[in-house]
């Protein structure tokens, strides 16, 4: 018997960082960026396979809830919430979202995981308690969440994201042209959220205060995203990436993708996610895509992917 369950990647399109101080952040599912995981019948205790994430292959074990491994926890966690005593078989982890660059791979495969142990026991996990068990997971990859990464993951649909509030989904007026860039650099999203929070003991009000700028930015951009205005919704984006500077969260490669992005034409460009390494996003229209697409293979981006977002189905290549 073969079970398969995915989810797709993420992409945050403004509100980064602020996200995790209670103002808000939007950010987009990446259909076609997704994390698999196929299910095989053996008589064997459950072993997940994931050699994409370059990993030995992990025995799970009776106490998987309280291990301190995000995949073993997920299967613990899933495990838990079934009332499932035992699980056999092999669960191989298949991803094409690049890990530690700000595409919401962990989240991708924890929602992943917990989907195809409910499905091959033939019930159904709803996606609010989906969402609950992921959140619990990534706070073992991150320390502090906001929870946006898993709401966008386990919804698939674009999320305009208030920590602790309930969900809004986004209905978005015009698709949005987007092209994501990859320095190349890994980075942990832990590492970026603990210099914040230091920098938030250290100098509180002007912490405060972009923040406050972030939050505004975001509200507008909901604003230009339901009545389809993009001109305006890429130079929030842009307005946002030099509030994340001032954060201290970006990084020359990362400065020097915005600034490919936007001198080829794109209406607005920033780092998405974390930050310091990981991708860029910038918004493109039709004419520019192209040219903007080349302009960061030229800067040196490792991956440049384009998709559509807000038009049903996404239309994706990578370069
Ligand atoms: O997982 P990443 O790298 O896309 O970053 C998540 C966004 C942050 O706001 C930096 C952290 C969070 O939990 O919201």
């Amino acid at each position: 018997m073969i079970v398969n369950a995915s989810a797709p990647g993420k992409a945050i399109l403004v509100g980064e960082h602020a996200v995790v101080y209670g103002r808000p952040a939007i950010a987009l599912p990446l259909s076609s960026i997704r994390a698999n995981a196929v299910y095989r019948r053996t008589r064997s205790p459950l072993t997940l396979i994931a050699e994409d994430l370059a990993r030995p292959p992990l025995k799970i074990n009776a106490d998987a809830i309280e291990s301190s491994d995000p995949l073993a926890l997920m299967v613990g966690l899933t495990m838990q919430f079934l009332g499932l005593e035992n699980v056999f078989g092999e669960i191989s982890i298949q991803s094409d979202i690049p890990i530690a660059s700000g595409l919401g791979s962990g989240a991708a495969v924890s929602a992943a995981i917990g989907r195809v142990i409910a499905r091959l026991h033939g019930t159904n996990l709803p996606d609010e308690a989906l969402n609950r068990l992921v959140f619990e997971v990534e706070k073992q990859h991150h320390g502090t969440p906001s929870g946006i990464d898993n709401t966008v993951v386990v919804y698939e649909l674009p999320v305009y994201f208030v920590k602790g509030g309930s969900v809004e989904f986004i209905d978005i007026a015009d698709p949005l042209w987007i092209v994501l860039a990859d320095t190349g650099i890994a980075s942990l999203t832990r590492d970026a959220v603990a210099d914040v929070r230091s920098r938030v003991h250290l100098a509180p009000c002007q912490t405060a205060r972009l923040f406050d700028d972030i939050g505004a930015i975001v509200i507008e951009s909901r604003r230009c995203i339901e009545r389809g205005n993009p001109t305006r919704l890429g130079e929030l984006m842009t307005a946002n990436h030099r509030l994340l500077r001032a954060l201290n969260v970006s990084s020359p490669e990362l400065d020097h993708l915005v600034d490919a992005a936007l001198d080829a034409g794109a209406l607005g460009s920033k780092l998405s996610g974390g930050g310091r390494g990981g991708n860029i996003i910038a918004l493109v229209d039709k004419e520019s895509a192209p040219a903007v697409k080349q302009s960061l293979v030229e800067a040196g981006a490792r991956n440049v992917m384009f998709t559509v977002a807000g038009q049903g189905s996404q239309i994706d290549d990578s370069d």
